[in-house]
């Protein structure tokens, strides 16, 4: 991949709500998957897992659980971020690193179905300090106890071309030598 692919890639990503009814072949799911295998982690624990739901039952019950946001239940795929407490190198550190770990390999994974042509959703709403739904999920689909939802990530054909959103400006957002001083 040529560095300029990269920041087209960057630059396609958008949250994406609305699928065609088009399946998400298994290879492709594979290669996200792989792509999320890479990232950084804490002393290399990488903590993440990832489950992957295509049964549209257990989606509709993702979808309800996760603030009854409906476009969940239209996504062909819905893949789990989940963060290995038992794989942290510190699992009572305050910093969550298993749960940062984690939320830059789903990253990983979101970049990568933009490059391969998907939308993609991430859905925050239901992670584990969310414990009644997160219980409730966790024991339909057999996720141990120590194993702590992170996120849900919709991936799909998508059928909508989303509005401009704002992004803040870079001298908002960098700055040089001492916080305050714009980077130029
Ligand atoms: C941690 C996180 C949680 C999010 N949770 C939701 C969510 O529950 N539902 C949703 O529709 N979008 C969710 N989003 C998507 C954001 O709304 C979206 O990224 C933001 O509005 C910027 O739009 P863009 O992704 O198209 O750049 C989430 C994004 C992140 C990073």
């Amino acid at each position: 991949m040529q560095e300029a692919d990269f920041f087209k890639v960057v630059e396609k990503r958008r949250s994406i709500r609305k699928y065609k009814n088009r399946e998400v072949p298994d290879e492709d799911i594979t290669q996200m998957i792989q792509a999320a295998r890479l990232a950084p982690s804490t002393n290399n624990t990488q903590p993440w897992q990832f489950l992957v739901v295509k049964e549209p039952e257990t989606i509709k019950l993702l979808s309800a659980v996760a603030g009854g946001q409906h476009f969940i239940a239209d996504a062909n795929t819905v893949v789990m971020a989940l963060a290995n407490r038992g794989s942290s190198c510190c699992p009572g550190n305050p910093s969550m690193w298993h749960v940062q770990d984690t939320m830059i390999a789903t990253e990983h994974l979101v970049l990568a179905a933009t490059a391969l042509g998907y939308g993609s959703c991430w859905v925050a709403m239901l992670d584990s300090r969310n414990t009644h739904n997160a219980t409730l999920v966790k024991s339909a689909l057999r996720i141990p106890d120590d194993v702590e939802i992170v996120a849900l990530v919709t991936l799909g054909v998508s059928n909508e071309v989303p509005s401009p959103r704002s992004t803040n400006d870079i001298h908002q957002i960098a700055f040089s030598e001492a916080y305050g001083n714009s980077w130029k």
